[in-house]
């Protein structure tokens, strides 16, 4: 027994050989543990045993990935080199054991941990709803490093392990057999079993059908290759997001030459790694776990949940809830919009769930409860009605002398300062807010709001919560538009003055999409329904010092509400708008980028100013999680730190100059360290 690793030898001469780090819920290939391995797989090979099985100690999976804390500090590229060949070393030495070897794994196996599985003779996975086997890498920046690339393709044909690496996509263990990832996909309870199966009876390992090795011949590879490029295109350009077309490359060139593509795969993924993107992207991976840590001072667990408000929200957070198991009574004064919620629910259960009976399950657990009967017995209460404040304030009256003591009471409101909505509360620092993003299934983030007097537990427990239906949790201060609307709002409100100065729709979210957002503003502003927009931007004009734009409110007036009436900024056809190609030249664009994006940046630095979150990493986290601004730039602070603080500055000094004081330089940046 070490830190890393315990073996057992069965009466059949086998070789079990538990990975279970010490202190830990998880287990990473840090580059300790990797050496504990290799020793590990040093003397069991001495000991001659019929085979060995690797499995995992752990609960939670089998090996969650490679250390990628470790990654951030990575000093250059000829370092992560050197570890990716160690690696590389350690993996060939499980290959090349003259015993058969099984990876047998149960809950998540990803990235190395997929790899290390790999290099061994067989795999076999449990059927488990939390089995899970995928390639995240390249939402990291990079590709599998780690021998993968090359064994991936060995074992599944080109085409399937190339779209599995360029996807990032994990599969279930069903799936992984259908690839022939693994040879044998039973529940849990039979895995031992199926891996001594392997062991005692050495089946011939498997190899892809001609078919699937096809597209590896040298001829057709330079063809397959511009498709994928064209491919992945669609969703990632080159000069944001290297690491595809790296991948792809590296394909191309190396394809059917084992030791080429080793050396490939390690000189590639080391400049990957050590560069702008992958390092930003990195930064973002433990931006997202540090949220996640924010629910650790917190056991608070939650059973039933009770959503007052049955429309667009209300109606969704119930779904997401009972799709992560909790049970859900779902409150609305009008019926017909708990009919509409409940079927729009089922829709996204089948979606999510597949299967009949989980589909079934969770229908069970959404109960419509047009009398609140489950306010009383409820853990969470979350109210999701209208925005406005009277009735808001109605409706906690009723709610508070009936609901547990233990109960939380939230509100989905999006602008009301909780102060307000608490006024008549008995207890008015019981109120805090969960503010969802619409769409709630796709938005990761929520943001915990709250007041003076929200004593810190009710606010760690709300933060646990949230963590608990798979949200990130970011605690946000009550303040208009918190921290996701407000830095969102000056953005959009800059590219309708683009379009007010006569700028078509598409240049400016040509402008935006070059900077890496995910969806350019106008496109957004449609899709997200310019009535909102306008009432955000009517409640967050004095904040912003922003007049609402004429021709939002002309629009609004028109009926013109974006993609849901078909017609706003765009015209929408059957879900997409109508685009024209972009004319002017890239510098008017990056202009006209710079317009939107430094204004999203210098109210970042007002929030944080202002503490609306802690710290600039949580600015970060926020912009990203509850925007999608461009992930690979690490954040608007993290952007801005890496522009530079005199560049920054003096491109604001230059827009006030020409465009007046909306962008003048915030107080904060005078602090501002770069
Ligand atoms: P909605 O108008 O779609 O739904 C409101 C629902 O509440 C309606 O079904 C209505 O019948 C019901 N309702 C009204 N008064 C009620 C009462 N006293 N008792 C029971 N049910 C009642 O509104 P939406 O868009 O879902 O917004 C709800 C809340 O979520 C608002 O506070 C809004 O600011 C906030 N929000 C909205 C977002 C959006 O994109 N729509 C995004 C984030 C937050």
């Amino acid at each position: 027994m070490n830190r890393y690793f315990r073996v057992d030898y069965d009466d059949r001469q086998i070789a079990w050989l538990y990975f279970d780090t010490q202190d830990a819920s998880t287990n990473v290939l840090t580059e300790e543990a990797l050496e504990a391995f290799d020793q590990q797989l040093i003397s069991i090979a001495q000991a001659h045993p019929k085979g060995l099985v690797i499995l995992s100690a752990k609960e939670s999976g089998f090996i969650a990935g490679a250390d990628v804390k470790a990654f951030a500090t990575i000093p250059s590229p000829e370092a992560a080199k050197k570890l990716i060949l160690r690696a590389h070393d350690i993996f060939h030495r499980l290959e090349a054991l003259s015993f058969p070897s099984v990876a047998l794994i149960h809950g998540y196996c990803l990235g190395g941990g997929l790899e290390l599985a790999l290099a061994c003779r067989y795999r076999v996975a449990s059927t488990e709803m939390s089995t899970r086997l995928g390639f995240p890498e390249t939402h990291l920046g990079i590709f599998p490093g780690f021998g993968g690339s090359v064994r991936s393709i060995r074992l599944l044909g080109h085409l399937p392990a190339i779209q599995m690496m360029l996807s990032a996509r994990s599969v279930s263990a069903r799936t992984a057999k259908r690839l022939h990832l693994v040879e044998f996909a039973v529940p849990k309870r039979q895995l031992k079993n199926a891996a001594r199966r392997l062991i005692l009876e050495q089946p011939a390992a498997h190899t892809p059908p001609l078919s699937r090795r096809l597209p590896g011949n040298a001829l057709l590879r330079p063809f397959v290759a511009r498709l994928l490029r064209r491919q992945v295109a669609r969703h990632a350009r080159p000069e944001h997001y290297p690491a595809p077309y790296a991948l792809i490359d590296h394909w191309r060139k190396h394809a059917g030459h084992a030791a080429r593509m080793y050396a490939s795969e390690a000189r590639e993924v080391s400049t990957l790694l050590t560069g702008e993107t992958a390092q930003n992207l990195i930064r973002v991976f433990l931006l997202q776990d540090r949220l996640k840590g924010l629910a650790e001072k917190s056991d608070f667990t939650a059973r039933h949940v009770h959503v007052i408000g049955g429309g667009v929200m209300g109606g969704d957070i119930a779904a997401w809830c009972v799709l992560k198991g909790l049970v859900v009574t779902l409150q609305d004064r009008a019926p017909e919009h708990l009919g509409r919620a409940v079927s729009r629910a089922h829709k996204l259960f089948r979606k999510k769930l597949r299967d009949r009976y989980q589909v079934q399950n969770a229908m069970d657990r959404l109960i419509a409860d047009h009398l609140g009967t489950g306010i009383k017995k409820a853990d969470v209460i979350i109210e999701a009605i209208y925005e406005d404040v009277k009735a808001k304030q109605n409706l906690y009256r009723q709610v508070e002398p009936v609901m547990k003591a233990s109960a939380l009471l939230a509100s989905n409101t999006s602008s009301i300062p909780l102060e307000k909505l608490a006024e008549h509360l008995q207890q008015p620092e019981r109120l805090i807010g969960l503010h969802f993003f619409n769409p709630v299934a796709k938005m990761p983030l929520v943001e915990i709001v709250t007041q003076a007097g929200n004593p810190p537990q009710l606010i760690a427990d709300a933060t646990r919560f949230a963590k608990g239906i798979g949200k990130l949790p970011l605690p946000v201060k009550s303040h208009p538009g918190f921290l996701v609307n407000r830095v969102l709002m000056p953005y959009l409100l800059e590219a309708v003055t683009l379009l007010e100065e006569g700028v078509s729709a598409t240049e400016i979210d040509e402008a935006a999409l070059r900077f890496g957002m995910p969806m350019g503003p106008v496109e957004l502003a449609d899709t997200v329904g310019l009535d909102i927009c306008l009432s955000v931007a009517e409640k967050l004009s004095e904040t912003l010092h922003n007049p609402v734009p004429e021709s939002l409110r002309r629009q609004v007036e028109a009926g013109h509400l974006g993609k849901k009436s078909g017609q706003g900024y765009y015209t929408w056809d059957k879900g997409s708008a109508q685009k024209e190609k972009p004319r002017p030249a890239p510098e008017q664009l990056g202009h006209y980028g710079d317009r939107m994006i430094l204004r999203l940046v210098n109210e970042s630095m007002a929030c944080l100013r202002e503490k609306i979150v802690d710290d600039a990493g949580l600015v970060d986290a926020g912009v990203i999680f509850g925007t999608g601004f461009a992930p690979f730039r690490g954040g608007p602070m993290h952007y801005a730190e890496k522009t530079g603080k005199k560049e920054i500055l003096s491109k604001f000094r230059k827009l006030e100059y020409t465009y007046g004081n909306r962008f003048t330089p915030d107080p904060g940046w005078e602090d501002f360290q770069t």
